[in-house]
């Protein structure tokens, strides 16, 4: 389980150190900042899966995430004594990336390329990245550390180098990780890929949910729901089944879903509501039924990821279904931590029902984003290792 998650120098967020639990909503108004931070939890999910540097390529390059405000803003600048200007800066700029976790914690810093002979000129470089044990990062705490292109992991009381020439766009989850001489790399890049995001299924009349799709058995939904009569089936044999009639029960009285195997080993979606003579195909539900039946079975997986992300769940939904979607979204959370950004009401004060459900309202003063009602002293202790 993920215990802080910590961004510096990243959009609207210049620094930011979040404490998390097992249910963790985010709200906050338009423009608080809440997709940048669901935003940095992707890339550091990147991290893992080779693909960090890509993605900020693709937002543009890493001079346009950098945080586009001062460094620090002094009290004066904040009682509007004097403008808002840039402060001498006390570090190289970085955009900075960690979490906390159970057992171990993990940083990385991406600046910069230093000398662009290359073509590539969009793509950062990874400057440094440690793994550490326990919460808090301390020099004796730590355990992998990559500096430039080398990694070091620690060995009895020395040091023991794994890698000499670690390219500067490869993280050290692509590099190293071995069951001898860096076992909590391969422990970390496993649980960091066992994160699942749903931040956009798609139900439009083109999408390939709405048609019969190869009934194989699916225990994890695909991110855009393709494969939703597939996953259906397998919660139906391998899953909860009785969760997902009362889930769907629960969210249209006297309804029932039925998945039909098809010639050519395609499944097809039979929903079964009252007051109709036959069922209706998944070409014919509305897009609100359509993301509610993604949803119940991206939440109701046999195999539960080891962090649920959920960007905006309420998309297309009515508010009169939020607290059957919010009752599902607690149940998950008994089986893997959960992560929901939301702006609907509803399923925001359901959501608080469960005492559990770790509420955290952004907002944005003077362009930065922070915690509502955070002070100094809330805020998880938190040290970046260089
Ligand atoms: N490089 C940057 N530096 C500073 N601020 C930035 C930077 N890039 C984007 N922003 C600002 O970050 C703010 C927060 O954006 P974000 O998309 O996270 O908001 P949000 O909370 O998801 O809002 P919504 O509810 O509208 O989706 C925006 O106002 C945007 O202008
Ligand atoms: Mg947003």
């Amino acid at each position: 389980m993920l215990k802080t998650l910590a961004v510096a120098n990243y959009r609207s967020i210049n620094k930011l150190v979040i404490p998390l639990g097992r249910l963790n909503l985010i709200t906050g108004p338009n423009g608080s900042g809440k997709s940048n931070l669901y935003r940095a939890l992707r890339l550091l999910a990147e991290t893992a899966q080779g693909g960090v540097v890509n993605a900020l390529a693709r937002e543009g390059g890493l001079d346009s995430t950098f945080w586009a405000g001062p460094e620090n803003i002094t009290r004066r600048m904040r009682n509007g004594e004097v403008p808002i200007e840039a402060t001498v800066r006390q570090g190289v700029k970085r955009l900075r990336l960690g979490f906390a976790g159970e057992d171990f914690s993990y940083s990385i810093a991406l600046g910069l390329p230093e000398k662009t002979l290359s073509c590539f000129s969009l793509d950062p470089e990874i400057k440094k990245e440690c793994i550490w044990s326990g919460p808090f990062y301390r020099p004796a705490s730590l355990l992998v550390d990559r500096d430039g292109p080398m990694i070091r992991a620690r060995e009895g009381r020395g040091w023991e180098v794994l890698a000499q020439h670690t390219p500067n766009f490869d993280s050290l989850f692509d590099q190293v990780g071995s069951f001898r001489t860096s076992p909590e790399v391969l422990q970390l890049r496993e649980f960091i890929r066992r994160w699942r995001f749903y931040d956009h299924f798609r139900s439009d009349t083109d999408a390939p949910v709405r048609q019969p799709q190869l009934g194989t058995r699916t225990p994890v939904l695909h991110h855009d729901g393709r494969d939703l009569a597939a996953a259906l089936q397998t919660i139906r044999e391998i899953g909860d089944p009785e969760a997902l009639q009362t889930a769907i029960g629960d969210a249209f009285p006297g309804a029932r879903l039925n998945i039909a195997p098809l010639q050519g080993g395609r499944f097809a979606i039979e929903f079964y509501q009252e007051g109709l003579l036959r069922p209706l195909s998944a070409a014919e539900l509305s897009d609100g039924t359509l993301r509610y039946l993604l949803l119940v079975a991206a939440l109701l997986t046999p195999r539960p990821p080891s962090l649920m992300v959920l960007n905006e769940p309420e998309t297309s939904l009515h508010p009169d279904l939020l607290p059957a979607l919010a009752r599902l979204i607690i149940r998950a959370s008994e089986q893997c931590q959960v992560w929901v950004v939301s702006h609907a009401r509803r399923l925001i004060s359901a959501l608080q029902q469960d005492e559990g459900c770790n509420c955290i309202v952004l907002e944005k003063t003077l362009g930065q984003t922070g915690i509502v009602g955070q002070r100094m002293l809330d805020e998880p202790a938190w040290y970046w290792p260089d």
